[in-house]
């Protein structure tokens, strides 16, 4: 091979120097390929109370693990020379379109995460056009949230208390508000034991000791806001001097039963989903009862640890609630867009995300989390294209196996 000098012209296309950037966070969130790489972000911009809140789960965080490991177990098999020039990613949940088959699953105390916490959220959904679910332990209230879009489908998801007319009120300002599905949360009867919570000393709204502080002081704009801003609460709730599992155990009712569930649904009149739960005979018993659907859910893994993947539990879900009118609803270690079609493909009728959305709103605000939505966006297309189906409703069983 003959030698030569690098030409000037060629040296400078080639070893481009770094231009300055006017949105440097916009630029490094823009470079993000994955949720993954959102994650790292974040962690590097959110301080460690803060990441670890959402980072963690409970126990030894196996439930995480196995929820993550299961989408990672899935095989796909592809089918060849079908027509996917044009992808049809809609879908309808709940007698409404949804651009995308998956939603923001419910997340409590937003707002620590990002100063905008869920306004930023809706926005975000209501951009995509998909549903985005509030928790009842937001860190905005759910007028606010509405009035910040209010072309989001809203959905509720709602902690029963031990004060039940206190629950009852925020159903009522929820069905006002135009929230127009209620999701029950039942898999939190006292909180999981979500150990980085204890080590870090967590606390609501966060405190920080002299070692604390010193350590927050490296997430600068995080610390900027924190301080410019309403410090992260609970919208509807007082403030609370201990971690967010001790105040589920103090606030919320142990004494559950499926006779509640039948009280809720003579109270709020629309759609019910029942979120988190496991056993298929749990969802016979709550479709039974009037409930419109179920979600299988091991919240994330940050309540019971060691349980099953939810995801290994949606195939016999489905089962036993096939014929019902039910809709079946999954989340839980959801980190990419492939992830959500193995679901739709396991027999789910649509997705939650949560934490996959969370690394987005830390890494970079409204801007992170819709980042973050087009890339599972993005990823769903690309993996149905390759998968040889065009339409969400193609996506059928016969295109996994779970290893
Ligand atoms: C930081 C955090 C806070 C959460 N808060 C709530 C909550 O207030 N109510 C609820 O029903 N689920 C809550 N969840 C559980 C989510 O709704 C969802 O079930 C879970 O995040 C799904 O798992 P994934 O994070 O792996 O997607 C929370 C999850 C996280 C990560």
């Amino acid at each position: 091979m003959k030698r030569q000098w690098p030409s000037p012209t060629f040296l400078r296309e080639t070893l481009r120097p770094p231009r300055p950037s006017r949105h440097p966070v916009r630029d490094r969130v823009d470079r993000a390929t994955s949720i993954e790489d959102l994650r790292d972000i974040a962690r590097r911009r959110v301080p460690g109370v803060a990441y670890d809140y959402m980072d963690g789960a409970a126990g030894s965080e196996l439930s995480m693990a196995r929820g993550r490991q299961a989408f990672r177990d899935v095989h796909f098999h592809p089918r060849v020379l079908t027509d996917v020039s044009s992808i049809d990613l809609t879908t309808t949940i709940g007698g409404a379109p949804s651009a995308l088959p998956f939603g923001i699953a419910p997340i409590g105390l937003t707002r620590l995460l990002h100063h905008e916490g869920e306004a930023a959220g809706v926005r975000a959904a209501a951009a995509a056009g998909i549903p985005f679910a509030l928790s009842t332990m937001s860190s905005v209230s759910l007028e606010d949230v509405a009035a910040a879009a209010p072309g989001a489908r809203r959905w509720f998801q709602l902690y029963l208390w031990k004060d039940r007319a206190a629950s009852v009120e925020l159903m009522s300002r929820a069905s006002e508000q135009g929230y127009d599905t209620l999701l029950l949360a039942v898999d939190t009867p006292v909180g999981g034991h979500r150990r980085r919570d204890v080590h870090n000393g967590m606390t609501i709204p966060p405190s920080f000791g002299i070692r604390d502080a010193a350590r927050v002081a490296t997430r600068p704009v995080w610390l900027a806001n924190f301080l410019t801003t309403e410090p992260p609460a609970f919208a509807s709730l007082k403030s609370f001097p201990g971690s967010v599992s001790d105040l589920i155990t103090e606030m919320f009712d142990a004494s559950l039963t499926f006779d509640d569930l039948t009280w809720l649904r003579s109270v709020w009149k629309g759609r019910l989903l029942v979120k988190g739960l496991q056993d298929p005979r749990d969802a016979r018993r709550a479709v039974g009862l009037g409930a419109d659907g179920v979600v299988v859910s091991s919240h994330g893994g940050r309540q019971l640890d060691r349980t099953t993947a939810p995801l290994r539990q949606l195939p016999a879900v489905r089962q036993v609630l096939d014929g019902t009118g039910a809709e079946v609803l999954v989340d839980s270690g959801v980190m990419s867009g492939a992830d959500i079609v193995a679901a739709l493909a396991l027999g789910a009728d649509f997705v939650l995300v949560g934490r996959a959305y969370l690394y987005g709103l830390m890494a970079g605000g409204e801007y992170g989390a819709t980042r973050a939505l087009t890339i599972l966006e993005d990823d769903i297309r690309r993996t149905m294209q390759l998968l040889g189906v065009a339409s969400v409703r193609e996506i059928t069983p016969d295109l996994v196996t779970l290893g």
